[in-house]
């Protein structure tokens, strides 16, 4: 018998007791042996199936010798900081769902890991249920990875669709994800873009191989965004989506951002909707690869949960991850990429072709939609400093 722990029961603790109990023969015929939830760490106790495993004491987890691994889906940092360092201490595998922690703190917590011979697995950490880090680390690990960007939180793309297909209004699509168990339990980290944020950061550094200080990425969200944007961007032939973007530049440097995009609709991505997410990785042997599934909910974040567990548990003696360097040096301002950028001004055509010579017109009725020549975001800001702009966003092409 194989015994784990869970800290925390929400949305995805409460899904990993879930897979663990429901799929206990799959896992059991992969193991080899039983796999079982002996306890579980909350702060208040509560009535329910896991009762009899709850405490509030770490303690008890810490000293447990028949604990092999902590899965820690408490969120945030300092509580989940503090008791995934103890765990690996501890001489326990660690697995985390934790966007922020890993984004925050994962090349320190690896350096741990590895120091105390255990494994630190966080493939839930980014995309939910979609395998995206293992593929990334492993079967393109051959390659130099030049691009990732993608639609990677659930919550944004749940709202953008619900508005977009139903008309909802914006706070009754983020209630809808919040009842679904989708969005954060502050959901402006969904809004804001920091989760995605926080999720880009995971796949540079990875893919790079050098931190990306989520502090220094520019993270734009979709609570400023219009329907009319969404609509005349539509009648043009795009699909607006919130993307986290990681670059490698051709001076060497690399750079990540996250805000929304107009995208041309014949990119698979465009077609991506409500919970789903997608992660578009361009290596430079294999090209574009697309990973594609639901990005947030409570059995398929558990399922990848649930699968580092076993992860840790097969690998001899630890699961070893690629070279992740604490440096942060390389990091260029994302306004040096160039693209087309869509703006929707206060002026007529007029205005808008004195400020940047050649544009695609969108929309004409008082105000003017237009689409740019490619150009960096230093010189979209400069060249339209003069004009009255509703909305600026950039365009994938
Ligand atoms: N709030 C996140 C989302 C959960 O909506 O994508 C999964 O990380």
């Amino acid at each position: 018998m194989i015994q784990i722990a869970i800290l925390g029961l929400g949305t995805v603790g409460t899904g990993v007791a879930k897979v663990v109990a429901e799929n206990r023969r799959q896992i059991e015929r992969k193991l080899g042996e039983p796999l079982e939830v002996k306890t579980v760490l909350v702060r208040r106790f509560r009535d329910g199936p896991y009762r009899q495993l709850m405490t509030d004491d770490f303690q008890k987890i810490e000293n447990d010798p028949d604990i092999r691994v902590v899965v820690e889906t408490i969120g945030g940092v300092e509580a989940a900081y503090a008791y995934t360092r103890r765990a690996i201490e501890a001489g326990k595998h660690v697995v985390t769902a934790n966007k922020q922690l890993v984004a925050e703190h994962g090349c320190e917590l690896l350096e741990l890991a590895k120091r105390k011979n255990v494994s630190y697995l966080f493939e839930a950490s980014v995309g939910g249920g979609i395998p995206v880090l293992h593929p990334l680390t492993q079967c393109m690990a051959a390659n130099r990875i030049d691009e990732i960007y993608g639609i990677l939180n659930g919550t944004t793309n749940y709202i953008l669709t619900r508005m977009v297909r139903t008309g909802a209004s914006f706070s009754d699509a983020l209630q809808e994800a919040q009842a679904k168990g989708y969005a954060e339990a502050d959901p402006t980290a969904d809004v804001e873009g920091i989760d995605a944020g926080r999720k880009i950061c995971i796949l540079a550094d990875l893919a790079f191989g050098q931190q990306m200080d989520p502090a220094a990425v520019p993270m734009e969200g979709i609570s400023g965004l219009s329907l009319q944007d969404v609509k005349i961007a539509q009648r043009a032939g795009y699909r607006i989506k919130l993307l986290g973007r990681a670059v490698r530049l051709p001076g060497g440097g690399r750079t990540a951002f996250v805000a929304p995009h107009l995208i041309p609709e014949d990119n698979p991505i465009a077609n991506v909707e409500d919970v789903f997410n997608a992660v578009m990785v361009r290596g430079n042997a294999t090209g574009e690869v697309m990973f594609y599934g639901r990005g947030a909910g409570e059995m398929p974040t558990a399922s990848a949960c649930v699968a580092d567990v076993m992860e840790c548990l097969q690998a001899s003696p630890r699961r070893d991850e690629i070279g992740w360097s604490a440096s942060v040096e390389g990091f260029e301002d994302p306004l040096t990429l160039k693209s087309r950028h869509y703006f929707r001004i206060r002026g007529s055509l007029a205005d808008a072709a004195a400020a940047f010579g050649q544009v695609e017109v969108l929309s004409e009725n008082g105000e003017t939609a237009f689409l740019t020549e490619p150009l960096s975001g230093q010189d979209a800001a400069r060249q339209s400093r003069a004009l009255n702009v509703l909305a600026c966003m950039r365009t994938l092409s």
